[in-house]
């Protein structure tokens, strides 16, 4: 082949391709400059030769790494399953060979272990590397991935829900629900004022959906009502007005709990309505803990539920959206539109398999809402107020009433060793009591020192902190 001919070949072969056509082969065989020469200096091998030896060097270490991976899964999962590993490249068999978690961050103490700003810090733990070193890593897009088909079908089968979804975030699971549920404007999503789909999913709902999202303040101050609804919902098809098409709840939300009755009584009537039903349930894990019902007996309420593996159940990543075949294969469709089809997201599942089984399941939660409790009495005990009673994991701490500025407080916990965000202090079930009781002494340092006129500073108009 000729330079020109090779430079050609360079110049529209695919960049993001890492297949080499056979005329690229060529080019790289003959036509790339070669780093070893064959010159020899005499009494010392030739270049080539050293080139040579360091090949044999690295294919023997490569066989003993082959061997001893044999021995490994031979004793673990039987001879046909080695076989299977070892016919493809020794790096992908490599991951598969963790017994025993390596030593480094992934065990307690964690980097969340001070920290209070949300659960969504909370770290991997060394189960869940363990399990993403043993997950199936095949294709998601193609629907092939058991680690993944397993995670959506107990999800599913947990929930009473036909079929389920991962999906990478909570708001990818709220957006491709809603996007799924809704059809073509004029449409409406109602939902709490201080909702996430409205407040910080970055206006998803209008630029994803066309869809106007219609906020209501709870009467209650807690949670939504059916009057609530009543008092915005529009039913009409009045040339005039934007219909009501999802009704869509969240809970917990800001950790307060939407009772499971006042939730039948709006699905019950969304029904008779023709109104469908999404629920945000990124910390429904937390309710069903606190003794607010059944997992199943919430989402059994909604079309759609999405739920996050990745706040306090502590996995890195990843969320599922549940509801009926037919919404969930449009939903995957959507995902697909905007560049969340996955590829092996057995490692994503994995780790979110873990999360639902050994911290929900196996009860982890409940530590974290205890320690919210006493967390919410040293404030009070120190002469601070709540801005909410603590039904979950979340303490809101009411620094205005205190004269305490966000950011006295934030430095205050900081020279301590903990971290917080605001008047909202999150707690999740890795925090440390050394930490809880850090925490302690900079709100006796805020709560303590004398307040001049006006309290602490303020919040920038415009600007809140993260709910
Ligand atoms: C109630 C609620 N829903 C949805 C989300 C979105 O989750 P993600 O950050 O994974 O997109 C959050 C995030 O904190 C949340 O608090």
């Amino acid at each position: 082949m000729s330079k020109s001919a090779c430079r050609q070949t360079k110049r529209t072969s695919n960049p993001h391709s890492d297949r080499l056509a056979p005329s690229q082969q060529h080019h790289r065989q003959f036509c790339q400059p070669r780093t070893a020469t064959t010159t020899a200096t005499p009494g010392r091998p030739s270049v080539n030769l050293k080139y040579q030896q360091r090949r044999e060097m690295l294919s023997r270490s490569q066989r003993l790494t082959r061997a001893i991976a044999r021995q490994q899964i031979c004793r673990r999962l039987g001879a046909a399953a080695a076989n299977t590993a070892l016919a493809r490249p020794l790096s992908t068999t490599i991951p598969l060979l963790t017994t025993t978690p390596p030593p480094s961050t992934w065990t307690s103490p964690y980097p969340s272990s001070t920290d209070f700003r949300s659960d969504v810090v909370t770290s991997p733990t060394a189960s869940m590397l363990h399990a993403i070193s043993s997950a199936t890593l095949l294709d998601d897009v193609f629907c092939e991935d058991p680690s993944t088909i397993s995670l959506e079908t107990r999800l599913a089968s947990l929930t009473g829900h036909e079929s389920a979804l991962l999906v990478l975030s909570g708001t990818m699971g709220n957006q491709l629900a809603l996007r799924a549920l809704l059809t073509q404007p004029p449409h409406a999503v109602l939902c709490d004022e201080r909702a996430h789909i409205l407040e910080w999913e970055a206006g998803g709902v209008a630029s994803l959906s066309g869809a106007l999202v219609q906020g209501v303040v709870a009467g209650n101050g807690r949670f939504l009502t059916l009057e609530d609804v009543k008092r915005k919902v529009v039913l009409s098809d009045d040339v005039h007005a934007c219909p009501t098409r999802v009704i869509s709840l969240e809970n917990t939300l800001g950790g307060s709990i939407m009772p499971l009755d006042e939730t039948r009584r709006i699905a019950g009537w969304a029904r008779e309505n023709g109104i469908l039903m999404h629920l945000d349930g990124a910390r429904l894990w937390e309710a069903v803990i606190a003794g607010a019902g059944g997992l199943e007996e919430y989402t059994r309420c909604f079309d759609t539920v999405s739920l996050c593996f990745s706040k306090g159940l502590g996995a890195p990543i990843g969320s599922i959206l549940l509801g009926s075949k037919e919404v969930v294969k449009r939903a995957r469709w959507v995902r697909k539109s905007i560049g969340g089809g996955l590829r092996q997201s057995g490692v994503v599942a994995a780790a979110a398999r873990v999360g639902v089984e050994e911290t929900f399941l196996g009860g982890k939660l409940k530590r974290g809402q205890e320690m919210a409790k006493r967390v919410g009495e040293m404030w009070e005990s120190k002469g601070g107020r709540l801005e909410r009673e603590v039904e979950t994991n979340m303490v809101w701490l009411d620094l205005e009433a205190a004269g305490v500025g966000e950011e006295e407080w934030v430095k205050a916990a900081g020279r301590r060793g903990v971290k917080v965000g605001g008047g909202r202090v999150v707690v999740h079930y890795q925090v440390t009591e050394e930490a809880v009781g850090a925490l302690g002494e900079a709100m006796g340092e805020v709560l303590g020192r004398e307040r001049g006129e006006g309290g602490g500073e303020g919040k920038k108009v415009g600007f809140k902190s993260y709910g």
